[in-house]
């Protein structure tokens, strides 16, 4: 068949073959739908033990909590079956949706809210705030970082935390600088992903094609383009501190270990304190 642009969206190869070109997008419907599927939910769901720790450590036992960045909502619906008062904020309402279902699925409730993390509010105060996996590393200034910092500790009782991971600039430098990459996720869904890395911005940007196969046998296409800023741990602290929270600990992610200079992503405690 020839490739007639006009009808792109219904070009068939061969079977199996890509049937649709989704726009491209930043956490676009057809990205939110295959998103768990793909196995991105995996690493909150890693966090959530990891967190207890951290709540252990620090002799906190959190009643209400924000989840930053909630995405689909897998950390929010975690923590919602515990009993707490969880809002989950998200700036992607495709996101969202499949937030809202899987919460209705579990039968709890999570106040979801549609808003950009720079300019949210929440209806209390809470004990925790968290925002996990990379979800800051999409706010490409040091000044919008401070602004996403000033609403959570808006937002956090007196001596309140605020549990986040990070991507720091060794890792957008090193680990994913211009790297093209090939492969399937899982025995559905297959992507091409090539970065690219802007030393000046010191953001990377991905450009991801994903093909996920369907019921027909038939593959979609979907295409997400995501940047994000790495950020050092001296910057952080130093927003943390702009924004009127104390850096209480800063960890390699996953480990109780001090960050090494190599350390790709990072873990870090603010507290607001009185
Ligand atoms: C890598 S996902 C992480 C989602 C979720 N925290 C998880 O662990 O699966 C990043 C999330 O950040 C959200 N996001 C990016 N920029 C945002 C912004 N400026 N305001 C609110 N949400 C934003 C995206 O919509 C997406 O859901």
């Amino acid at each position: 068949m020839k490739n007639d642009s006009s009808n792109f969206n219904n070009y068939h190869i061969s079977k199996p073959a890509v049937v649709v070109a989704m726009q491209g997008s930043t956490y676009g419907m057809g990205f939110a739908q295959v998103y768990d599927k793909a196995g991105f939910s995996s690493f909150s769901e890693r966090m959530i033990p990891y967190i207890d720790q951290q709540l252990e450590r620090l002799n906190i036992q959190p009643q209400s909590v924000l989840d930053l960045a909630c995405g689909t909502g897998t950390a929010a619906i975690l923590l919602a079956k515990r009993g707490l008062r969880v809002y989950g904020v998200d700036g992607s309402q495709h996101m969202l949706e499949i937030a809202k279902q899987k919460a209705a699925e579990e039968k709890v409730h999570v106040e979801f809210l549609l808003s950009d993390m720079r300019s949210f509010t929440i209806p209390e105060k809470v004990d925790l705030a968290v925002s996990l996996y990379d979800s800051l590393n999409y706010i490409v200034k040091l000044k919008e970082l401070v602004s996403v910092f000033v609403r959570v500790r808006e937002h956090l009782k007196e001596n309140g935390c605020f549990m986040f991971d990070i991507n720091t600039l060794y890792n957008m430098k090193y680990g994913w600088d211009n790297r093209f990459s090939v492969f399937w996720m899982t025995d559905d869904i297959f992507v091409i992903e090539s970065n690219v890395h802007d030393q000046g911005r010191r953001t990377t940007t991905k450009s991801f094609t994903f093909f996920v196969k369907r019921e027909d046998e038939l593959f979609e296409r979907i295409l997400e383009e995501h940047t994000e800023r790495g950020y050092t741990a001296n910057e952080i602290e130093g927003a943390l501190t702009d924004a009127g929270l104390e850096l209480v600990s800063c960890y390699e992610c996953f480990t109780f270990t001090k960050p090494q200079l190599e350390a790709g992503r990072i873990f870090c405690i603010g507290k607001n304190l009185p």
